[in-house]
C-alpha cells in the first residue's frame, strides 16, 4: 500500500533469482496495488544459475525447529509441498532421521538428549503421535544403531547411535521446484527476467537511495525500489561486515545403479545431529553426501561497496564457484568427512569416487535469523539474504512474506514475529566475519585457500 513517504514504485529491480529473489518476485507481481509496477529479475547467470545456493538435487523439507515461528512458518510451505507444489517428484515425503551418538552426547553434558526431550515435548504438544511408521505414526523413536539400520532400506551401517525418524519432514527436488516457481513467475506476464552481472549499486549518498545497478558490461539499470536478494554474494554490493557472510559448504555425489536407486529411493534423510554430516535419498541414480558445518571462509579485499571513491577496501568473505575456476573441486578435509560418513552409513559404498562435487556458499548471520528488511541508510533498497543454509524448504510461502515486508504491511502474528527476526541489527557483530552458532559441524574458522591447499 503507498502512503506519502512510501508511494507506490514504479519499477523493481530485483537482484538475484535464488529463492528469496524469485519468490519476491512472483508475490509482488500478484499483488494489486502493484499492478502497474515494472518487476525486473536480474541474474548473472541464466536461469538456473548452476553455482546458486537454490540450485541443487535436493534440500531437506523439516518442521523440527527448535524455534516457534519457523516450525510455523515451515508448517505452512509443506501444507504447499504436499500439494501441486510438491507434484511430479518435486517433493518426496520420506521422513527425517535425526541421529546422535549417545556416549559423545553424554560427554558433553546431555545437551542433545535434553534437546531431543524438548522436542519430544514439544512433540506431544502438537499432538502428534509416537510409534512405527506402519502404524501411522509421525514420529519413530530410534533407540540404538541397529535400530537405525532397520529403518534404511539397503544401509548396513547407520548415521549414529540413537535417535528418532520424523515422517512428516521429507526433501524437495531443489532444481525442479526453482523452475516450477520460474514457470508460476513467467505465467503472471509481469516478471521480466535479464541476464547481467551487477557490478555495483548506484548510491546517491546526497538523497541517501539507490539509484538502481550498474552492470559489467558498464550500462545501468535504474529503479525506484531495488530488492538485493544475492545470496551469499550480497557482502559485494553493501557493508555486511558482522551483519552477514559468505560460508563455504561441502556436497559429494556418487552415481548408483538403478537397482541401488530403487532400494535407497523410499528411505529417510539420515542426518547426525552432532556433526552435520547427511545423506538425502538419491535422485535420477546419485546420491548425495553433505555436511552443514561452520564451512569456509573466502577472505578478499574489495574496495568498499558504498564508497567505491573513497579508495578505501575492506575484506569479506565471497562465494568462490565453478564458475570461477571450472576444475574447483572440495577440499580433502571436506571429502574425507563425506567419505567417513558415507562409510559409516553405507560402508559397502565407502569405496566408490565421487562423480562430482561443489561448494555450495551459505549466506550466515550470528544467530541464523535471515536478513530480511530495509536498509537503514539507502532508503529505497530492501536487503533479502541470510539464508544460513536453511531457506530452501520455505520456498512455497516466503516470497509473500517478503512482500509484506516490501509494501510494510503485516499480515499476521507469525508475520510480525518473523519480520523481528530479520530486521537488520541494531548493532554490528564484533568480528567482521559470521560463524553461524546453530548446530554446526566440522571445524570452525577454516579458510578455503589454506584447506585447498592441502593434499
Ligand atoms: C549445500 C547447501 C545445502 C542446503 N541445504 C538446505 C536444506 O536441506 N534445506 C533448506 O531449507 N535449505 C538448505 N539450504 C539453504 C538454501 O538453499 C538457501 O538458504 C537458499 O537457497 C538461499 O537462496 P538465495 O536466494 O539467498 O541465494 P541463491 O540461490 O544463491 O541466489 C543468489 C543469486 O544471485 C545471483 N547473483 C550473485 N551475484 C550477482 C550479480 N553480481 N549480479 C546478478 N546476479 C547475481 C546468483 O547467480 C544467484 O542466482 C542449503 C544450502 C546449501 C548451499
Ligand atoms: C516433526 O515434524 C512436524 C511437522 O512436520 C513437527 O511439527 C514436529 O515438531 C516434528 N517432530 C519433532 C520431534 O521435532
Ligand atoms: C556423528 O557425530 C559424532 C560427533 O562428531 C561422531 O562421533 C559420530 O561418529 C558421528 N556418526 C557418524 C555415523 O558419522
Amino acid at each position: 500500500m503507498g502512503s506519502i513517504e512510501d508511494p507506490v514504485p514504479s519499477s523493481i529491480l530485483i537482484i538475484g533469482s535464488g529463492v528469496f529473489g524469485l519468490s519476491t518476485a512472483y508475490a509482488l507481481a500478484q499483488r494489486p496495488s502493484y499492478a502497474h509496477t515494472t518487476i525486473t529479475v536480474l541474474d548473472r547467470s541464466t536461469f538456473p544459475a548452476p553455482d546458486a545456493a537454490s540450485i541443487d538435487a535436493s534440500r531437506i523439507v523439516r518442521a523440527d525447529y527448535s524455534d516457534y515461528y519457523y516450525s510455523a512458518l515451515c508448517i505452512e510451505a509443506q501444507k504447499l509441498w504436499r500439494q501441486e507444489w510438491g507434484a511430479e517428484g518435486r517433493y518426496h515425503e520420506n521422513g527425517l532421521v535425526i541421529a546422535v551418538n549417545s556416549a559423545e552426547d553424554a560427554e558433553a553434558g546431555g545437551k542433545r538428549e535434553e534437546m531431543q526431550r524438548e522436542m519430544m515435548a514439544n512433540l506431544k504438544r502438537l499432538g502428534l503421535s509416537i510409534g512405527k511408521r506402519k502404524d501411522g505414526a509421525d514420529v519413530s523413536l530410534l533407540e540404538n544403531r541397529e535400530a537405525m539400520i532397520r529403518i534404511a532400506d539397503g544401509f548396513d551401517g547407520a548415521a549414529g547411535d540413537a535417535g528418532y525418524c520424523n515422517w512428516t519432514s521429507g526433501w524437495a527436488d531443489a532444481e525442479a521446484a526453482m523452475k516450477y516457481l520460474e514457470k508460476l513467475a513467467r505465467a503472471t506476464g509481469r516478471v521480466e527476467f535479464k541476464n547481467a552481472e551487477v557490478e555495483s549499486l548506484l548510491f546517491d549518498h546526497s538523497s541517501s537511495t539507490v539509484k538502481g545497478a550498474k552492470l559489467k558490461d558498464g550500462s545501468k539499470i535504474e529503479a525506484d525500489l531495488v530488492i538485493l536478494a544475492a545470496g551469499a554474494w550480497t557482502p559485494k554490493y553493501i557493508d555486511l561486515r558482522g551483519v552477514a557472510s559468505a560460508s563455504g559448504q561441502v556436497l559429494a555425489y556418487l552415481d548408483i545403479t538403478a537397482e541401488e536407486q530403487a532400494q535407497l529411493e523410499n528411505n529417510p534423510t539420515m542426518l547426525n545431529g552432532s556433526n552435520g554430516m547427511f545423506i538425502i535419498p538419491p535422485r535420477d541414480q546419485v546420491l548425495k553426501v553433505a555436511r552443514h558445518g561452520y564451512g569456509y571462509a573466502n577472505f578478499r579485499s574489495i574496495p568498499h561497496p558504498e564508497h567505491p571513491e573513497s579508495g578505501a577496501e575492506i575484506e569479506v568473505s565471497l562465494p568462490w564457484t565453478k564458475m570461477d575456476d571450472p576444475h574447483l573441486s572440495i577440499p580433502k578435509e571436506g571429502s574425507d568427512a563425506c567419505r567417513d560418513f558415507l562409510a559409516q552409513c553405507i560402508p559397502h559404498m565407502a569405496e566408490r569416487p565421487w562423480s562430482y562435487t561443489r561448494i555450495c556458499w551459505y549466506s550466515d548471520t550470528p544467530k541464523g535469523d535471515w536478513l530480511v528488511d530495509y536498509h537503514p541508510k539507502w532508503k529505497n533498497l530492501v536487503v533479502a539474504t541470510g539464508g544460513s543454509g536453511h531457506a530452501y524448504k520455505f520456498l512455497p510461502v516466503v516470497g509473500e512474506r517478503i512482500a509484506d515486508v516490501v509494501v510494510r504491511e503485516t499480515r499476521d502474528d507469525l508475520g510480525k514475529a518473523l519480520h523481528e527476526k530479520w530486521r537488520w541489527p541494531k548493532e554490528r557483530c564484533s568480528s567482521d566475519h559470521i560463524w553461524t552458532n546453530d548446530w554446526r559441524g566440522g571445524r570452525k574458522g577454516m579458510l578455503l585457500d589454506e584447506e585447498l591447499a592441502r593434499k
